[in-house]
């Protein structure tokens, strides 16, 4: 990706704390048009609250976040839902008592993505075959990695220009992460750009343009997913090599 691409999604000096708590220092983060851009970190580091401030959840203390060039500093969650911003969050918070179908439908909740309903629904279900095989099925005695197929396909229903993906392997069997790999892959392959937030590092790093390393709230580190993989520290800190 050539550098002089203007940034689709772009973090400036972002700040941020919890009460007294202050957990993100001057992140710098952009993520261009059609990119997989991968954000690792151990536990705490900030890498969820970073999302969560992009999607408006919580405000910054300091710092600018624009999409396509709008200001999301003035946007409401549902506003950015609907600019093409969508995050499915950590721990696949799909609605157990719904069905697959019916979580499915709840993903297309923005007005403008309803006409697309049928559209999306025959994507996802491609992408996700095992889902469509379980349509009645409640959405809360799936497996584990069938939620976070849900998960992810409730969010594709959206319409996302941008998908944030908040771990999507974690609790994953070893065979599944491959998959969840893959798929994100053939999600970006068909125009989707991904910000994804992620543990397995990797995995992540593999499947990365490029990837940013934050350590207790600052990014430590930045290049494609290839330098990242090949960087002494990451190899040590992360890779265990
Ligand atoms: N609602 C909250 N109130 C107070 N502190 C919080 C809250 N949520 C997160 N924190 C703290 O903010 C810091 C960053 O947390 P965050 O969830 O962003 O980390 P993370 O990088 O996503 O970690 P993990 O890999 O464990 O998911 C941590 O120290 C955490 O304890
Ligand atoms: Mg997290």
């Amino acid at each position: 990706m050539p550098t002089w691409v203007r940034a689709m999604l772009k973090i400036e000096k972002l700040n941020f704390a919890y009460g007294d708590l202050k957990v993100l220092w001057d992140v710098d983060l952009e993520v261009h048009e059609g990119e997989i851009v991968t954000v690792v970190g151990a536990n705490g580091a900030g890498k969820s609250t970073t999302l969560k401030n992009i999607s408006r959840l919580v405000t910054p203390t300091s710092g600018s976040i624009t999409f396509q060039g709008r200001d999301l500093g003035k946007m409401q969650p549902h506003h950015v839902v609907e600019a093409g911003l969508v995050q499915v969050p950590e721990g696949r918070r799909i609605f157990p008592e719904m069905t697959v179908m019916e979580n499915l439908r709840m993903g297309s909740y923005v007005k403008a993505t309803r006409p697309d309903r049928q559209k999306n629904i025959d994507w996802v279900f491609e992408l996700f075959p095992r889902l469509r095989e379980r349509e009645k099925q409640l959405g809360g005695t799936m497996s584990g990695g069938e939620q976070q197929m849900l998960a992810i396909a409730r969010g594709l229903m959206a319409n996302p220009k941008v998908l944030l993906l908040d771990e999507p392997s974690l609790g994953l069997s070893p065979l599944l992460v491959k998959n969840i790999f893959d798929i994100i892959t053939g999600i970006n392959k068909q125009g989707v750009t991904i910000l994804l937030v992620e543990q397995n590092v990797y995995q992540s790093l593999r499947i990365a343009h490029r990837a940013y390393v934050m350590e207790t709230g600052r990014v430590v580190l930045t290049g494609t997913g290839e330098e990242l993989l090949n960087n002494d520290h990451i190899k040590k800190a992360f890779l265990g090599m």
